[in-house]
């Protein structure tokens, strides 16, 4: 921070630096004045507190303002007019009991409710289902009892829903069929009744569905193998009708476990060979009773369990499998002789590795010495009960024939293996040797973050082997180094897993030993947001505690004027009261003091920012120096935008590679963390109809994204009436399907899923090849806007974010927003498409000047008179459709995904544009596209208007 360049970013002119004083200090003054939390938010939060019983205090500092004096857990956005919404509230494990307030509903920002591990009772509130915006909904571990609301199925932007461990009863509701974005479902150990509802066949992205230690009856679904994305399926315990395992369960191709035990199955084994993906596999406890023929076992199995079962045949069909772990037969009538082919397996007879051969109490009549023989190490073989074989056993078959009962899975005990370090040179309580490298000699000693996991359902019952890549993936997943990752403990709880893990904090070159806290805030939202790309081979896990290291609190300085002195702020407040001239005057003072001040104090959050450069893998970092030359030091030339978010350069690097440089300015400045989010965010987020981007800079706590560079200009320049080459109906068609498709992406795809909310036809691009981009979507939305051109001192009241004329008029009035504000949006865009129009030119609102023309029956006089030729029947359609969106009630407009799907019928409709759609992704020859068009505009027998110059 030393460093004293100059402010190179966004250049002003000292007259502009003027006027972005006066907006900076009314922005500070609509900041330090108004950053309070909404209303509605902190009423709904006093109604839950009302109904807590909080014994430990946890919730001692939940006075004053939620947002602006951190209660715990609780995490908010500011919006545009710097309010404050609730984002999240996250409360896992924190001794809490009594029951939810069904004002919880009134939370309508909220992302992520996390409640596990408390001791809540009662019902869940119906009210959730208005929660649109939740993706992450976390209730497991408490007592809640009464039905799971049907409510819960509107709640379509879920990803994650566990309510597993409560006492809850009732029926699953066949809505939660609608949760089609929903991952993880979590409903086991409950007392859920009635059957599972067929309607859960309709999820498209599930991957975990546990439903296991219920009181489920009634008939396996079939419906479930329509889940294509299931990885993990589990229904253990539960009191189903008699029958055999549905047909088309043989066919889940992606399934990793299959746990149906104690399900009442009846009939014989399904021939399972297909599901190739399968490592683990429980049918046990059933009243299986089929002969075993074939391979009904696909190769790649590593556990096997049909213990308790009736099944007949010989065992000569167990063989083959190369990376077995267990094989648990015991108590069926299988006969022959077991398999020598196990005994060639290459674990066999490593010290590493464990396996469980386990044929007690069948009527196995052979085993071969050759088999025997190689029996050693953590190899288990049992007989006992096998009557030919044990009845009166040779000597060397004795150790074999003894009754053996898996009580709790054995396991290698933790490896604490001798160090030469002295463990008394670390201080007891605050730090300990980091194992990792103790273990290469190198004795450090640190204070890490101790966290208990517990796997829910692993595809594994030994747990050695894969330690190391245990290790990996947690560390690749949280982006540490595997030295960072260090398996404390771990236990079995049944069939779950559970370990204590310690991470620890990398060692600098300068020796420091400790996170710094938005490393420990990011490390807290990798594991309680569930971050990790899931594994298949571990599955879900279940995050039970998380204790930050000794002595340090990530969240300490949540609100946002935490940083700035009283005093500071007092002088800040008078200067802008003074009116105008002094109002410079100071805004002046702190432009030039600002790299002075704390980076917080233009910070809309206040978290002590940490500045240091970001590492995000998919993003490119750029110096200053590069974003210098590429842009001739921002020069006036280069400039080729601003927006609320400041100015756009265009820049060329030495390369000669062309990007778009997008500068925060003044008063969008986001939080440290926030930029860091925004950037990890959009670094995930690639579409072809959305721009990407490519890298970021911020070298001096500056906040600069580089975007790639698109050459056609805006959609709304593309509609300008004086082109020589005006857009045709068909490209029309194809920009807005383009578009549609990007915003269906960053609804559905993204995660956490993005809500643009300026959709507009200057934040579409287009590229050389007429192929639209959306741009400008982002968490930079939360930030707060103040132009510095000085037109809109004011803006920083504006009440909702948003261009005039492309406003959802329900987000106008209820600030909620949903994906719906966008389709309204979007069917502004086009009807501009359709009209050319401006969605606001001389005081006329677009969508009403339509509405009254189709009234009247005029509306072809509003066609674009450009657009050349067009068939009546899409524009028809288009226009239907583009009204539809921009229905007055949320409940009239169409979900994206309809969207998506009408244009592209509307462009299959016609013959010209199918060739279109079927060209124009790659044609370049733009004398092609057009030969086609008249070619299908002669051959088409459809009625073709023009109309009327
Ligand atoms: C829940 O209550 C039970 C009994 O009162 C207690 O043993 C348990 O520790 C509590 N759990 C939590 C997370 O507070
Ligand atoms: C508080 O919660 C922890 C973690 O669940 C639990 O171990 C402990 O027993 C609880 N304490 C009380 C008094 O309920
Ligand atoms: C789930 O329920 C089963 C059966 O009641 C029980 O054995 C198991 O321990 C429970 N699991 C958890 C994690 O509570
Ligand atoms: C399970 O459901 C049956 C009805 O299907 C009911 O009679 C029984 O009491 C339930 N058992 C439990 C433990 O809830
Ligand atoms: C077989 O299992 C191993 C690990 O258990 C896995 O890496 C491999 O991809 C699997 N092969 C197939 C065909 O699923």
């Amino acid at each position: 921070m030393t460093n004293s360049r100059k402010l190179p970013f966004c250049k002003a002119t000292m007259i502009s630096r003027c006027v972005a004083a006066v907006a900076f200090c009314y922005l500070f003054y609509a900041i330090v004045v108004a950053a309070k939390t909404d209303p509605a938010d902190y009423s709904a939060l006093q109604a839950f507190h009302n109904g807590v019983s909080d014994p430990f205090h946890r919730l001692s500092n939940w006075q004053g303002d939620p947002c602006d004096d951190s209660w715990e857990g609780v995490f908010c956005a500011s919006d545009a007019n710097n309010l404050f919404h609730v984002t999240e509230l996250r409360l896992l494990n924190h001794n809490l009991s009594g029951t939810l307030a069904p004002e919880l509903g009134n939370l309508l920002n909220l992302n992520a409710l996390d409640l596990m591990w408390n001791n809540f009772s009662g019902n869940i509130p119906s009210t959730l289902g208005n929660v649109l915006s939740l993706t992450l909904l976390l209730l497991n571990g408490n007592i809640l009892s009464g039905k799971v609301p049907t409510e819960i199925g509107n709640l379509i932007n879920l990803v994650r829903f566990q309510i597993d461990e409560n006492q809850l009863s009732g029926q699953i509701p066949p809505t939660l069929g609608n949760l089609y974005n929903v991952q993880h479902l979590h409903m086991n150990n409950n007392s859920l009744n009635g059957s599972i509802p067929h309607e859960l066949g309709r999820l498209q992205k599930a991957i975990h569905l546990l439903l296991d230690n219920n009181n489920l009856s009634g008939a396996l679904p079939s419906e479930l193998s329509n889940i294509s994305t299931l990885r993990i399926l589990q229904l253990d315990n539960n009191p189903f009708n008699p029958q055999p395992i549905p047909l088309q369960y043989g066919e889940m191709s992606s399934l990793v476990k299959l746990s149906l035990k104690n399900c009442n199955l009846q009939g014989s084994l399904l021939n399972l060979g297909r599901l190739q993906a399968l490592q683990y596999l429980d049918l046990s406890n059933n009243q299986l009773d089929g002969t075993i023929q074939g391979s009904p076992f696909p190769p790649n199995i590593s556990v096997i369990v049909l213990s308790n079962n009736k099944l007949t045949g010989d065992t000569s069909h167990f063989d083959t499998f190369e990376n077995l772990q267990a094989l648990i037969l015991e108590n069926n009538q299988l006969n022959g002789s077991v398999p020598v082919s196990l005994a060639s397996a290459s674990r066999f007879g490593s010290t590493q590795d464990n396996l469980l051969l386990d044929f007690q109490n069948n009527t196995i009549s052979n085993v071969s010495s050759n088999l025997t023989s190689q029996v050693h190490g953590f190899t288990k073989l049992w007989l006992y009960g096998n009557p030919v074989i044990c009845g009166s056993p040779p000597v060397e078959l004795r150790q074999f024939c003894v009754p053996n009962t898996i009580v709790s899975v054995p396991d290698n005990v933790p490896d604490n293996s001798v160090t030469s370090c002295q463990a008394a040179a670390c201080n007891p309580g605050i730090d300990e040797l980091i194992p990792p490298l103790s273990a290469r000699g190198i004795c450090l000693c640190a204070s890490p973050i101790k966290m208990r996991i517990r796997l829910k359902t692993p595809g594994f019952i030994f747990f050695d082997s894969y330690l190391t890549k245990f290790e990996t993936f947690l560390s690749v997943g949280a982006n540490l180094t595997l030295d960072q990752v260090f398996v404390a403990s771990r236990k079995w709880e049944g069939s779950r897993l559970v370990m204590d893990i310690k991470l620890f904090p990398t060692i600098s070159n300068a020796g420091n030993r400790s996170f710094n806290s938005s490393e420990l805030r990011r490390i807290y939202d990798v594991f309680s947001r569930f971050q990790i790309p899931t594994d298949p081979t571990f599955g879900p896990y279940d995050l039970i505690s998380f204790d930050f290291p000794f002595g340090t609190q990530p969240f300490s300085s949540q609100g946002s004027s935490g940083s700035l002195s009283k005093g500071a702020i007092a002088g800040i407040i008078l200067g802008c009261a003074f009116g105008t001239s002094v109002a410079v005057a100071v805004g002046m003072f702190l432009l030039m003091r600002r790299r002075r001040l704390p980076k917080s104090a233009v910070n809309i959050f206040g978290r002590n920012a940490d500045h240091g450069n970001i590492k995000i893998s998919g993003v490119k970092y750029f110096t200053m120096e590069e974003l210098l030359s590429a842009t001739d030091s921002f020069s006036e030339s280069h400039c080729i935008g601003r927006g609320g978010y400041g100015k756009v350069y265009k820049g060329v690097f030495k390369d000669g590679q062309v990007v778009a440089i997008k500068c925060a300015q003044e008063g969008s400045l986001q939080g440290f963390n926030e930029f860091h989010t925004e950037i990890e965010l959009l670094s995930r987020v690639h579409h072809r109809n959305l721009v990407s981007l490519m890298g970021y800079c911020n070298d001096d706590g500056q906040q600069i994204l580089v975007y790639e560079f698109i050459s056609g200009g805006t959609l709304r320049d593309n509609l300008s009436p004086d082109l020589e080459e005006p857009l045709d109906f068909p490209t029309r068609i194809q920009v807005a399907l383009g578009s549609a498709r990007g915003i269906l992406y960053l609804h559905t795809e993204a995660y956490p899923p993005i809500f643009h909310r300026d959709i507009k036809a200057s934040n579409i691009l287009l590229d050389e090849h007429k192929v639209a981009k959306v741009a400008d979507f982002g968490l930079s939305k939360l930030a707060p806007t103040c132009e510095v051109d000085g037109s809109t001192p004011d803006h920083v009241s504006t009440v909702v974010k948003g261009t005039p004329g492309y406003l959802d008029p329900q987000y106008f009035l209820t600030r909620q927003l949903t994906d719906k504000s966008d389709v309204y949006s979007f069917g502004v865009v086009l009807l501009e498409l359709i009209t050319g129009m401006y969605p606001i030119s001389q005081g006329k609102n677009l969508v009403r000047e339509v509405n009254l023309t189709l009234v009247g029956g005029r509306f072809l006089s509003m066609v674009d008179s450009t657009m050349g030729p067009y068939p009546s029947e899409a524009l028809e359609r288009s226009l239907r459709l583009a009204l539809a969106c921009s229905s007055q009630e949320l409940v009239d407009r169409p979900s994206m995904v309809d969207v998506v799907r009408e244009l592209e019928d509307i462009q299959r409709s016609t013959p010209w544009m199918k060739s279109k759609a079927a060209d124009s992704d790659y044609a370049s020859d733009t004398d092609t596209k057009i030969f086609l068009s008249q070619k299908y505009l002669e051959s088409s027998n459809d009625i073709w208007h023009v109309a009327p110059r």
